[in-house]
């Protein structure tokens, strides 16, 4: 199958690890073995100390399925396959559609999700946000569900918006794809990332027979180095066919990988609880930086998740303003068209603890940048 570039990858791997200040990361600053470690009760730590590695079971150990089950009210350690995040993605497109399938997508999404039904050779609709405080409705997504509508895919907490779904509208959903017979793919990669733990809704995979939810250790936790994810999901006949095809992929996961991840789901509290604070804190510097900007950006703020989405008020295109601004100041933003998304908006990342310097560097570019030619 051939394959369009990923706008966004290929953006980061321009910028990641040679600029000096990211500002659109989706990702929270990267937890130490160390810290791991140090959550670790005793008997958790001879299990890192006694890891072989060797090949592990395809479907992933059954002490991560086991502690993964538990986050889930319905899902037991059988309806789970460990894998990384972006192959659980592939692999369930390539086993559930073919050439002619009919999907929804919401728009803006990460590429992954609507790119590989793309090149299978899918039709897709995209499910837009109602206004730009990024609202979806489902019953805008209903009506975009044809006969031949094979696939939903979904992602709340949203990258890039901070969209987060309330508990009526989760209900909703569950009902558009149970009456019309849909599968449900929901990314959950941001999950428990509620800004208001009163809002938090529960997984579709609890909800749905017929969905299946993605989770990981990247976005949540903390620990994107791991590669690690999973996904859950109560239909048995779907789960089977993507261990075979997992066969052709990564096979089986990294036994160190699988342990940390045991360890931080363990203690869950101690990795996503600080994320959350960071992001609050972050939340709150950014709407003050806003405040004192309010001519050159729009700030709808997020209700969930590790980022936002701004809209430039600016001539210029956003690839072309953040282009330009990292090499001036080396700070990275990520432009809407790496969503393509159109090219005024912008995304921002709350996960990062220099904050306070980015914007300061920022706010001092708009000033002295005569360049922004405002709109
Ligand atoms: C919505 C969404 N899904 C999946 C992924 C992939 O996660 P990972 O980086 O752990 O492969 C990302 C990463 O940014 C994402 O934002």
């Amino acid at each position: 199958m051939k394959i369009e570039p990923f706008k966004l990858e290929r953006y980061f791997d321009n910028y990641e690890f040679t600029t000096q200040y990211l500002l659109s990361s989706s990702d929270c600053d990267g937890y130490s073995l160390e810290y791991v470690l140090n959550c670790a009760t005793s008997a958790e730590k001879k299990l890192w100390n006694d890891v072989r590695l060797g090949y592990t079971e395809a479907r992933g150990s059954l002490l991560l399925r086991q502690t993964i089950a538990q986050q889930y009210k319905t899902i037991t350690e059988n309806d789970i396959l460990v894998l990384s995040p972006g192959e659980a993605n592939f692999i369930l497109m390539n086993v559930v559609l073919e050439a002619g399938d009919h999907v929804v997508c919401m728009t803006p999404a990460y590429q992954s999700l609507y790119q590989v039904a793309k090149s299978i050779g899918c039709n897709i609709s995209f499910w837009k946000p109602e206004n730009e405080h990024w609202h979806y409705n489902p019953d805008d997504l209903e009506n975009l569900i044809k006969p031949e509508t094979k696939l939903i895919i979904i992602n709340f907490p949203h990258n890039p918006t901070g969209s987060f779904l309330t508990k009526a509208a989760t209900e909703r959903l569950v009902a558009i794809a149970r009456k019309h017979n849909v599968l449900l793919f929901s990314d959950e990669m941001y999950s428990q990332m509620a800004h208001d733990p009163a809002n938090e809704i529960p997984s579709f995979c609890d909800l749905y027979e017929n969905a299946i939810t993605l989770w990981g250790m990247a976005k949540s936790f903390g620990l994107a180095g791991l590669r690690l994810g999973w996904v859950a999901t109560k239909n048995q006949t779907l789960l089977e066919k993507m261990l075979g095809y997992k066969d052709y992929l990564t096979i089986c996961n990294s036994a160190m990988s699988e342990l940390v991840s045991v360890i931080a789901l363990n203690h869950k509290e101690k990795f996503i609880e600080p994320n959350l604070k960071k992001i609050r804190k972050n939340i709150k510097l950014f709407s003050d930086f806003h405040a004192a900007h309010q001519d050159f950006f729009d700030f709808p703020v997020p209700l969930a998740g590790s980022t936002a989405f701004i809209k430039l008020k600016i001539k210029e295109s956003g690839l072309v303003y953040c282009e330009r601004m990292v090499k001036e100041t080396g700070i990275m933003l990520l432009p809407a068209e790496m969503f393509e998304f159109g090219n005024q908006h912008a995304r921002i990342g709350f996960g990062r603890g220099n904050m306070p310097d980015v914007l300061e560097r920022w706010g001092n570019y708009i000033k002295k940048s005569p360049g922004h030619k405002l709109s």
